[in-house]
């Protein structure tokens, strides 16, 4: 509920209250576990130190918009020919209402020109979520923005405050980071274009004693895959206020009269329930209203890391023969179908059909696949052309450049210029094609392996626009594309991990969260992932990896198996050097996947015990009906003295009965959540699965 009284905007959720000052200015009162927000007005006055500190509240101001004073991080900072200083001054308020969602919005007006700020707050009381942007429409003269974050959030006084972020790099993404907050501004961010692999934009907040299970935490996630930045900021006053939005580095947008603007979405929420929880609402939360759609996910086999470039109609279609056997339900072929794709080093951006690879285009495969009873997905990387390719022959100037010199060559590709009309047509143009002419193309992998350089159209005075202009684009296409085609999925990629974020999944229906295939490297990737996004949106394939570097590691099928059994699971493997017994092994972990996939997918998620702190790694869902239960155990670090380390499961009925596969006697569900379970772990790389039913 949402309600303003004696100059208080108080938001009541289910657990908790976010409470904030009316006026020009307004600064955050409180925010945490419920209580009478009505009652906070003897909190509000004003708070000065001195001359040089004249207004303390606005250390905590719930947006900040820059007037010439605020000694903080702002969020709007503008630049008219006569002047650099902003006038809001807070002008009505709306609140509506529908279905799960409540949005309040402030109105504010400069004082000395037609332009309006219309600060937003999308409650979503169910899950203690607020969505925040904001909205500016100018009615006047140009305005030229050279600062837009989303919003600002105080968090309560505490003894410390530790911030919990994903941190990597390609093939190393999602790692967990602490970080303790002294006097002074900690930023995260990304200056690549992409949402990128150094830092995802999320963290968790606490007061350095949140565990799994209990503890404030205070948590947030921008919606946003391009540039972008989350600052937290602790003054000397012991004020912390987090701020986020597009980061201001090379940024500058013009808004002309008629014209508006709405910031990405910052994302932000509380539990007392500590990480665990945290999460927990988060899955729930993405998959009731971030993700396109409620779909129970299909098992994939992508060819990528047995045919790499060499994707032929042929060889595919033995790969898609024994894929099928195994039960495989969607089939998807990666990079080098089309172009004269032979090789990361040519024929990017070429997207007709390869008549060497596929004679009788790529209808035949898809018809032999669907014979198969499987379905049929393409990779495409629209976004990124190779120099040695007819498309960047015909058209140098599509790709961003600066007049002096060649631009950058990662992965030897350029970037295309996605602002520019006539590249946004092209990619239109092509996908259409390709998904019109082949209505059997249900998924679609979007990759894109180059963080973007030479962002320059030749244009000094809107360059600075073109990193916003491309994420943009980049969201309208999806879109668009999605309305042209429902029934296709999409997953998001680049190079890896570079693009999760919640901006991205309003269109995408998983996401690829790192190159990285090994099972044991992917628990700790993984692991970072589940604390900001749901199972349902993390694919993890079961591949070769580690068996061809030279460097023998083992990790039995089984291992491998139960690691990507927490997500989406597919087959990234050559299948096609397999024995009938190893594909039947495959089938049977399929087999069993499809079991319990509702369970993994849609249920709620426990982090039981990480190798972080423990020689035992086990993460449990519960199915959403609290009826069917999935534990995966592993090892690692065995010695010689160790003890078999045993599993407590968690958000059982303390009062209803379960029965343990593999048991002979039915348990309480207290009795199991304290007692636990003998896991049987032999040693490092051994796992286990346990699969409990209520009776
Ligand atoms: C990226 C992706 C891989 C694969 C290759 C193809 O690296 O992350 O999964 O699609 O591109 O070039």
């Amino acid at each position: 509920m949402i309600s303003y009284e004696k100059n208080l905007f108080i938001i009541e959720m289910k657990h908790s209250s976010y409470v904030f000052t009316g006026g020009d200015t307004p600064w955050g009162v409180y925010w945490g576990e419920k209580l009478y927000g009505e009652e906070l007005g003897y909190l509000v006055g004003k708070r000065e130190h001195s001359s040089f500190d004249p207004d303390l509240n606005r250390h905590r101001e719930e947006y900040g918009f820059w007037d010439s004073y605020n000694p903080l991080e702002s969020c709007l900072k503008v630049n008219y020919p006569a002047t650099r200083q902003l006038d809001m001054k807070f002008q009505d308020y709306t609140v509506q209402t529908e279905e799960g969602k409540e949005t309040l919005t402030l109105r504010f007006r400069n004082s000395y020109s037609p332009l309006t700020a219309e600060v937003i707050y999308e409650v979503y009381p169910e899950f203690d979520i607020i969505g925040r942007s904001m909205r500016l429409v100018n009615e006047g003269d140009t305005v030229v923005i050279e600062n837009l974050k989303s919003a600002a959030v105080s968090i309560p006084h505490q003894d410390k405050y530790r911030v919990r972020y994903l941190s990597g790099r390609w093939t190393g993404e999602s790692h967990i980071n602490d970080h303790y907050l002294t006097n002074g501004a900690f930023t995260i961010q990304s200056r690549t274009g992409n949402t990128g692999p150094h830092f995802n934009p999320a963290f968790a907040l606490d007061n350095g004693k949140a565990d799994e299970k209990s503890g404030n935490v205070w948590f947030g996630l921008l919606g946003y895959s391009g540039n972008w930045q989350i600052t937290f900021e602790r003054t000397t006053f012991q004020d912390v206020r987090v701020l986020g939005g597009i980061s201001n580095f090379d940024f500058s947008y013009t808004l002309k009269a008629g014209e508006s603007i709405r910031t990405p979405v910052m994302t932000v929420g509380f539990t007392t329930g500590g990480y665990g929880a945290m999460s927990r609402t988060l899955h729930a939360f993405e998959n009731r209203h971030i993700l396109p759609a409620r779909k129970t996910g299909r098992v994939l086999y992508n060819s990528w890391e047995a045919t790499l470039f060499d994707v032929r109609a042929e060889s595919q279609k033995e790969l898609a023969k024994r894929a099928a056997g195994m039960g495989v339900e969607l089939f998807v072929i990666d990079d080098g179908w089309f172009g004269q794709r032979h090789s990361d080093k040519a024929g990017l951006g070429d997207w007709y059909v390869n008549r060497d690879k596929f004679p009788r285009g790529l209808g035949e495969l898809i018809t032999y696949v669907k014979e198969l009873g499987m379905d049929f997905g393409i990779w495409v990387e629209p976004e990124s052309v190779n120099p040695d390719s007819d498309l960047y022959r015909n058209h140098p100037n599509w790709v961003y450049r600066f007049e002096n010199r060649e631009p950058l060559e990662a992965r030897n590709q350029y970037t295309l210029n996605l602002s520019k009309p006539e590249v946004k047509q092209l990619i239109l143009d092509f996908m259409t094609k390709l998904l019109g002419e082949n209505r059997d193309i249900t998924f679609v992998k979007w990759d894109m392996n180059k963080t973007l350089t030479d962002v320059s159209a030749g244009n000094t005075e809107t360059d600075k626009e073109l990193w916003y202009r491309h994420v943009k684009t980049l969201y309208e296409i999806w879109a668009e594309l999605r309305s042209r085609f429902p029934h296709v999925e999409f997953e998001t990629c680049s190079g890896g991990g570079s693009r999760v974020d919640l901006g991205i999944l309003r269109y995408a229906d998983q996401c690829w969260p790192s190159d990285n295939t090994d099972a044991y490297s992917r628990l700790a990737i993984q692991e970072g992932f589940s604390y900001f996004y749901a199972p349902r949106i993390m694919t993890a394939w079961v591949t070769d990896a580690s068996d061809g570097d030279g460097r023998k590691y083992e990790r039995p099928y089984s291992y491998r198996f139960h690691s990507s059994m927490m997500g989406m699971l597919g087959i990234g493997a050559d299948i096609s050097r397999f024995s009938e017994e190893t594909l039947e092994e495959f089938a049977g972990y399929i087999a069993e996947y499809k079991e319990i996939r509702e369970t993994v997918q849609y249920g709620q998620q426990y982090r039981l015990s990480s190798l972080r702190e423990s020689p035992l790694h086990a993460v449990e869902y519960v199915r959403e009906d609290g009826e069917d239960i999935v534990i995966f155990t592993f090892h690692q670090g065995f010695c010689h003295d160790a003890v078999e380390p045993r599993v407590y499961p968690e958000g059982l009925e303390p009062d209803g009965v379960y029965q343990v596969e593999g048991m002979e006697e039915k348990l309480h569900g207290s009795t199991l959540m304290k007692a636990g379970l003998e896991t049987g772990l032999g040693g490092d790389f051994d796992s286990r699965m346990f699969r409990i039913r209520r009776v």
